[in-house]
């Protein structure tokens, strides 16, 4: 795993001698696991053509603000958009104006003013024209604008002229996307697991049995813990809500399918067990539906479900160092936590009052206990966000040996 695995990457291609240089670029890029798109300026296309970045890309280069079957394809502003990190390589002295100036005269143009993703230049020019006063404040200006910058090299140059304005070598600059692209935070290179929802335990192939679940605290926890910088694989129950962005989300119905997906998911550094798991199946569920009989009702019987959060807390070999669990009450919040804290054997019991007063079943809002060995800590009522951001931070301070 690189910091570019699994990255999208726009690549515009400015027009000067180094565009050669994208070419083997983009093999670079693409060594390290990221997928690349391409965007050549006229100029770009008088050094090296879009089918030659086609090839090496293995998907269709874009060229033209106007094109119909572009913008039918991919639109410009989507292509602004579906990346992770915008390169552009080589910045000419007219891109790097253009940018600082806020021109939109042509795709590449457009999409570099279009994008709210981050954007590295590597400059690449004729000596005097980097020197020039002109391009040394589009720079200043482009670094304000918070472009990132590799480059340029000393060296000799195509003219026989000798100075600054050599594009990077194609991995000085793929070396810098990975900087950007690198995690931080303070769960920067941990995995995570989350569990999130209600589980559905079927009775037959179209009943079953759920609860009011719905997976807001534990989707919220997933993200928060992404944006932390961490591996976040989300095993998600039964839900309405968009899978969140950055994570790699699970899909389950049932209690088993929920420890089967989190067995498979180990090993990781944290365990969120938030989902409402169903603490009992149907034993005898029916392969077909259950015919409605006059006066017979069904017979119904019940069997345990696994103890998720239990039985990954008592694994000897891959239990997360730092296991959360939730205790969702009714009434003796706090008590009915810290016997939870005891006998699922986890680190933290995340404890909240859900009695229909509270509306915190499929509410946005929610009040906290924090109950560990070290004692109990009640948060203010919060949005599910802010009680997932806190929580997150408190387990990086955690996962670094501190206090509950
Ligand atoms: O026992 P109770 O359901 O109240 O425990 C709640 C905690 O245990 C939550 O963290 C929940 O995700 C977890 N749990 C589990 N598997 C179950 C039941 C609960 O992981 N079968």
């Amino acid at each position: 795993m690189t910091a570019l695995s699994g990255k999208r990457i726009l690549l515009v291609i400015g027009g000067g001698i180094a565009a050669y240089k994208s070419l083997d670029l983009i093999r670079r890029l693409r060594e390290r696991g990221a997928s690349v798109r391409c965007i050549l300026t006229a100029g770009a296309q008088a050094f090296i053509t879009p089918l030659a970045a086609s090839a090496l890309t293995g998907q269709r280069s874009h060229t033209d603000l106007f094109d119909r079957e572009d913008e039918a394809d991919i639109g410009h502003i989507k292509l602004a958009r579906d990346a992770d990190l915008v390169i552009v390589a080589p910045a000419t002295a007219n891109l790097m104006a253009k940018m600082a100036g806020g021109h939109a005269d042509d795709l590449a143009s457009t999409v570099l003013l279009a994008t709210i993703l981050p954007i590295l230049i590597a400059p690449a020019m004729n000596v005097r024209m980097w020197q020039h006063p002109a391009t040394q404040r589009n720079l200043t200006i482009l670094r304000q604008d918070g472009v990132h910058v590799v480059g340029p090299n000393d060296g000799a140059m195509a003219e026989a002229e000798f100075g600054p304005g050599r594009m990077a070598e194609p991995l000085e600059i793929a070396a810098a996307a990975e900087r950007l692209l690198a995690p931080s935070g303070p769960l920067a290179g941990r995995h995570v697991i989350v569990t999130s929802g209600p589980t559905h335990e079927p009775i037959d192939p179209v009943r079953y049995i759920a609860n009011r679940s719905s997976g807001k605290q534990g989707h919220a926890i997933a993200k928060a813990a992404a944006d932390a910088g961490a591996r976040v694989t989300l095993i998600a129950g039964p839900v309405t809500l968009p899978d969140p962005a950055g994570v790699t989300t699970v899909h389950v119905e049932s209690a088993r399918e929920m420890l089967d997906a989190v067995e498979k998911a180990l090993p990781a550094d944290i365990g969120i067990f938030a989902a409402a798991v169903a603490d009992w199946r149907v034993a005898n569920a029916g392969e077909q539906k259950i015919k409605k009989k006059d006066g017979a009702l069904p017979n119904l019987s019940l069997a345990e479900n696994p103890d998720i959060l239990a039985t990954i807390a008592h694994r000897s070999e891959d239990r997360p160092p730092l296991m959360v669990g939730f205790a969702a009450e009714t009434e003796h919040v706090i008590e009915h936590a810290r016997q939870k804290l005891a006998k699922k054997g986890c680190d933290l019991i995340v404890a909240n009052d859900v009695s229909a007063a509270g509306g915190v079943m499929g509410g946005d809002s929610n009040t906290v206990h924090l109950v560990s060995a070290s004692g109990v800590e009640t948060w203010p009522t919060l949005s599910k966000a802010d009680v997932a951001k806190k929580l997150v931070e408190r387990l990086g301070a955690m996962a670094k040996g501190g206090q509950p």
